[in-house]
């Protein structure tokens, strides 16, 4: 069975609590449950992980390399200042997924710049929990997780 690892950033570890108006009602809980589901439905297996400190995911994502088959990637605010994800996802070589709950395209300037995109294959945002299930769907289309 192929191997998706979900990176979570700062913050996410709060949702239901957070600005609820924007990320809505559902908990950090929900999210990883709802990532669960949806992975066993497509037969793959999901790790599921959340930092707040920025080196910690650095690591995380270089632990992935001969792990993992796939990344999904939700930086939170390290989208739109980390360098160190966007070489971190490029060193490692494997297929990565940007995934952001709100649209941020709709919101502030400076989340209009994301580093880590230019080493995904795809970008989700707007979509909410929703976007999580897109993205393992995406790598398992895009990267054949299924098939093997
Ligand atoms: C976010 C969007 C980011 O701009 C923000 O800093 C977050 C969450 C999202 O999922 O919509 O923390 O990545």
């Amino acid at each position: 069975m192929k191997k998706i690892l979900v990176i979570n950033g700062p913050n996410l570890n709060l949702l239901g609590v957070r600005e609820p108006s924007i990320y809505g009602a559902r908990t950090y809980a929900d999210l990883v449950d709802f990532i669960h589901a949806h992975a066993k439905k497509r037969g793959v297996f999901a790790a599921v992980c959340q930092s707040n400190s920025e080196g910690e995911l650095v690591t995380v994502i270089q632990r992935a390399r001969g792990r993992y088959d796939g990344i999904v990637i939700n930086p939170a605010a390290y989208t739109h200042t980390s360098v160190a994800l966007l070489d971190a996802l490029k060193a490692v070589g494997i297929p990565a997924v940007e995934v952001h709950l709100s649209d941020v395209r709709a919101r502030e300037d400076f989340r209009q710049v994301s580093y880590v995109r230019a080493a995904c294959v795809k970008t989700i945002m707007g979509r909410g929990f929703d976007g999580y299930a897109d993205a393992i769907d995406a790598l398992c289309g895009l990267c054949g997780l299924e098939d093997a």
